[in-house]
């Protein structure tokens, strides 16, 4: 199966992806990285496409009259791939109706955070603010909300005293890039069926 990862940050979920193919080989692991898109240069995730020889591509808001145009413009880019999966690793804008039209169903993001509780941009923050004593990560499809299509798979991580936020997402991510790892890989080689807000991964 053949991947397109978006990232707009450090892309250690990203890593995780490209050394999963690389140790296990695209055969085993059931499927390939064959682009990297990013909403923004300059940032490590891009460069990690780039040691891995993988092509890129970057569509930035600003550089769009409208939300619409971007939004249309990362559609086009990721097409050009012709992906079966399309991966948000830490990919931190909202898609728009094009992408969704094109890619939904097969639209896997990962998300710091054991949702529905504290969706949004700041998973790690809200959770550790309103006091939660456990949190975690999620890897779902993406629906037309924020945070909000089926869960596809879930790790728990325990908050503790002394947790600030850095510390805690640092522990939340061990987990998530396994866990991302695992799902991608069995979505690629099993097939899956959404049924509802559950997904069935035979
Ligand atoms: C992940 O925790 C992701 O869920 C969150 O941002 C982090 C991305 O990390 N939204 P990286 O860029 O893969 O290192």
């Amino acid at each position: 199966k053949r991947l397109v990862v978006l990232v707009s940050g450090s892309g250690t979920n990203l890593q995780a992806l490209l050394d999963a193919v690389a140790t296990q080989g695209t055969a085993v692991y059931g499927a390939e990285i064959v682009a990297v898109g990013a909403d923004r240069d300059d940032i490590v995730g891009l460069d990690r496409a780039e040691r891995a020889g993988l092509p890129t591509f970057v569509r930035r808001v600003k550089d769009f009259g409208t939300r619409e145009e971007w939004d249309a413009a990362l559609a086009a880019a990721t097409a050009a791939y012709e992906p079966d999966l399309v991966v948000s690793a830490g990919f931190m804008k909202i898609v728009g109706k094009e992408f969704l039209a094109r890619f939904g169903g097969r639209f896997v993001n990962t998300h710091p955070a054991l949702l529905p509780s504290f969706p949004g941009a700041h998973g790690v923050r809200d959770a550790l603010a309103y006091g939660a004593r456990v949190t975690g990560c999620t890897v779902h499809f993406v629906d037309d909300g924020v945070d909000t299509g089926p869960i596809i798979a879930q790790g728990v991580v325990e908050v503790r005293d002394e947790d600030d936020e850095s510390a805690l997402h640092e522990r939340i991510k061990e987990v998530e890039r396994r866990l991302l790892v695992d799902v991608v890989g069995r979505l690629a080689r099993n097939g899956y069926r959404i049924e509802g807000r559950k997904v069935v991964i035979p």
